[in-house]
């Protein structure tokens, strides 16, 4: 495997490889890697010529009270994790923004709720730096975990409004033994926090097994069952818009997150 710093070093390789007619596929990511990222480079590696997995800690994704200085890393252990993935080409760029970078891309409407009102400007940042991704790597397809739902949804919308030449993949959420969804900050969590997080999915998974259950008496459920020190949101909404729904008509999803101290998990299962 290969590792690359330089963003020109990565658009020369990227324009190389579109020449040869090699199909790319990339990961992004913010590294800290664990079994969900892997289970994201396992399905694209079988569908692509070469398999880039991108790891840069983005600054434009935190707000000024975020943990973008103690976002936990770990380099060498995520190369080991690619590498045994059959990663071809890591690439951490040391500078990914050029100095006179000006341009923010932003998708309004389905950014309006959950996180995107929480975490004001997070889904530009997320949206500025996986376009610059896609340009710089020439990507035929990424893949993004359905853990961060509404970054999934943003990113298709943002996709399909520019007509970039990229598919996007989901990756299914990956649980770790006792249920709790992988997260790189599941490392913040005291063993205390951790065991009440595991009320988090005891929760959706109950809300999606109470099938003769109203919305709202699946919220109630919900509600109930979570012991965290703050619910952000716990709620029911329409798969495709993350709109909230009352009744449930066609795919929806539960999504929740839940603060323990300064650490939010995020959660998410489907209904029905
Ligand atoms: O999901 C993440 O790790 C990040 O939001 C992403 C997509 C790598 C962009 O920085």
């Amino acid at each position: 495997m290969e590792i690359l710093q330089s963003t020109e070093e990565m658009i020369a390789r990227s324009r190389a490889w579109k020449a040869e007619g090699r199909r790319i596929g990339l990961v992004p990511t913010m590294g800290y890697l664990h079994r969900g990222h892997r289970s994201l480079m396992a399905l694209l590696r079988p569908q692509v010529d070469v398999l880039v997995t991108s790891l840069y800690v983005n600054p434009l994704q935190f707000g000024p009270k975020e943990d973008f200085s103690r976002y936990p890393r770990d380099p060498e252990g995520d190369a080991r994790a690619c590498e045994a993935e059959g990663v071809d080409l890591l690439f951490m760029p040391m500078t990914f923004f050029p100095a006179n970078f000006r341009t923010q891309v932003a998708v309004s409407g389905i950014t309006s709720r959950w996180e995107g009102a929480l975490r004001p400007g997070h889904f530009e940042g997320v949206a500025t730096v996986v376009a610059r991704f896609f340009g710089v790597t020439q990507a035929d397809v990424a893949i993004f975990g359905e853990k961060d739902y509404q970054q999934l949804a943003v990113l298709r919308a943002m996709v399909r409004d520019l007509a970039m030449k990229v598919e996007i993949v989901p990756g299914p959420l990956v649980r770790d033994d006792d249920g709790l969804a992988l997260s790189s900050r599941n490392v913040y969590l005291t063993t205390e926090q951790r065991k009440r997080a595991l009320t988090l999915h005891q929760a959706l998974f109950a809300m999606q097994a109470a099938k003769e259950k109203s919305v709202e008496e699946r919220l109630a459920l919900g509600r109930r069952m979570i012991d965290c020190d703050q619910l952000d949101y716990l709620a029911v909404v329409d798969a495709d818009s993350l709109e909230p729904v009352e009744q449930l008509q066609g795919p929806a999803r539960v999504l929740v997150v839940g603060r323990y101290g300064a650490t939010r998990l995020l959660d998410n299962v489907e209904l029905q």
